[in-house]
């Protein structure tokens, strides 16, 4: 940039911050205000967001939530309830709440075997989702294993990285 556009630019930044600091008491917006009004307002918003008080929610819900919407609700539906005769319930399912290795395996492989789910077999068959990582997994797992009415212990990053480790050899 030329020196004397440099030096203009400056004089008219200066100016025009100097206008600002006087002619604060409302009959001069300029946008550089309003759009610094509005930063400090949304800095405002941001840090009381973070101090709010959160609700005793353990952060794999949040996540594990948003991995069930993209990837489980179709088939296993909003209230885990899954389909009548297609898809196997997640809700009181005993290979939800039950042995994390066998979910594992289940998340990991998908499943094809007409498992009986509450009494019922599905036709659908159950693809595997190893290839979500293990946070990811976990998150999941541990979501399914606290919500639609169902509670138990959560599944940790460290189980399915242990898990993986298992079945690659
Ligand atoms: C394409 C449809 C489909 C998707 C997507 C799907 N599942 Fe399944 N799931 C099934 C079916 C069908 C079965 C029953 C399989 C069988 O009978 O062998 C099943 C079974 C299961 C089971 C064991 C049976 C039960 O109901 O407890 C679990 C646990 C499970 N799925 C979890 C998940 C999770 C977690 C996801 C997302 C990461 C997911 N599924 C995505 C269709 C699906």
């Amino acid at each position: 940039m030329h020196k004397d556009q440099w030096f203009k630019n400056m004089v008219k930044k200066f100016v025009l911050g100097l206008s600002a600091m006087v002619l604060l008491n409302g009959c001069f917006s300029s946008k550089k205000e309003k759009k610094a009004n509005i930063e400090t307002v949304t800095q405002k918003t941001s840090t009381s967001a973070a101090k709010a008080p959160k609700a005793d929610v353990p952060p794999y819900m949040a996540k594990g939530a948003k991995i069930y919407k993209q990837v489980c609700l179709t088939c296993h539906q909003a209230n885990g309830g899954g389909v009548s005769g297609l898809n196997a319930p997640l809700a009181k399912a005993d290979f939800v709440l039950g042995d994390k290795t066998r979910l594992l395996e289940i998340i990991f492989k998908g499943s094809e075997a007409g498992l009986k789910v509450n009494n019922s077999e599905y036709a659908n068959l159950m693809p595997g989702y190893g290839m979500l990582g293990d946070e990811e997994i976990a998150s999941v797992a541990s979501y399914i294993r606290n919500s639609f009415g169902n509670k138990a212990e959560p599944v940790t990053i460290e189980e399915v990285a242990s898990y993986r480790a298992a079945i690659k050899k």
